[in-house]
């Protein structure tokens, strides 16, 4: 049995600004989509069969063309994305096969540099038997809900918070499931699983895990980078 690796990069990243989509900006001179790609190779306990890369529309030629040094032995597919992320990902779903998969890995292009052991983590807790397996790290500022007015709601118990991370993963049939359901607000995979109440299992990310979203993230991911080089 082997792992499909689903990469939602079809976002265009306003808050990143730029001309490229987020994912095809670049870092230590390659695309944040490239870096992904490596890491996720760099999992050998997680057994990967396919990629499976939802891009902005009409990128797909130029994408496949740069992605493909990279997937080696990988099964590469390349399908145009949605409106929504949720959008994407249940198109990239579509091309995932249906048969000697026993994880699906759903991975933002966006977080470039993810260590190989929190990826094999989550492979290893979908294959113990979780159904859906989240990389979480401890929320370090104190959160509050606020309402429309900007009026504190309530303070809930920091101990009980995560920052929930990618790649999550998921037994297969529960992940079409889940985005055959309500994906309306969804902001993860996890969260349409639990709306199925499906209980998420999470195991422990890592700070080298963030999202790239604002200018700032490029320059602590080219630091990053640096530092592994040395
Ligand atoms: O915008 P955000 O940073 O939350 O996006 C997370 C990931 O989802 C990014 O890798 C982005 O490219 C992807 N995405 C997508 N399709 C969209 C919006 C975002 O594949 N319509």
């Amino acid at each position: 049995m082997s792992t499909a690796a689903i990469i939602p990069a079809a976002g265009l990243g306003l808050r990143l600004g730029g001309e490229a989509p987020k994912a095809l900006r670049e870092v230590g001179g390659e695309s944040l989509l490239v870096h992904a790609i490596r890491g996720l190779r760099a999992a050998t306990a997680a057994d990967l069969a396919c990629f499976v890369v939802a891009v902005p529309p009409g990128t797909e030629d130029d994408v496949r063309k740069l992605l493909d040094p990279y997937a080696g032995p990988v099964a590469l597919l390349i399908v145009a994305g949605g409106a929504e992320r949720t959008d994407s990902v249940r198109l990239a779903l579509e091309l995932v096969p249906e048969h000697g998969i026993d994880c699906v890995l759903v991975h933002d292009a966006a977080r470039p540099f993810v260590p190989a052991e929190v990826i094999e983590r989550v492979v290893a807790a979908v294959r113990a038997g979780a159904p859906a397996v989240i990389p979480v790290v401890p929320v370090t500022d104190t959160i509050k809900r606020v309402d429309a007015a900007g009026l504190v709601v309530d303070t809930p118990d920091r101990s009980t918070l995560v920052a929930v991370q990618t790649p999550q993963g998921f037994e297969p049939t529960l992940l079409r499931r889940a985005h055959n359901g309500d994906t309306a607000g969804a902001t993860d995979d996890a969260m349409l699983c639990e709306r199925l109440g499906v209980a998420v299992q999470t195991v422990e990310g890592s700070q080298d895990a963030f999202k790239v979203t604002r200018p700032r993230d490029l320059i602590l991911a080219e630091s990053i980078l640096a530092e592994r080089r040395t």
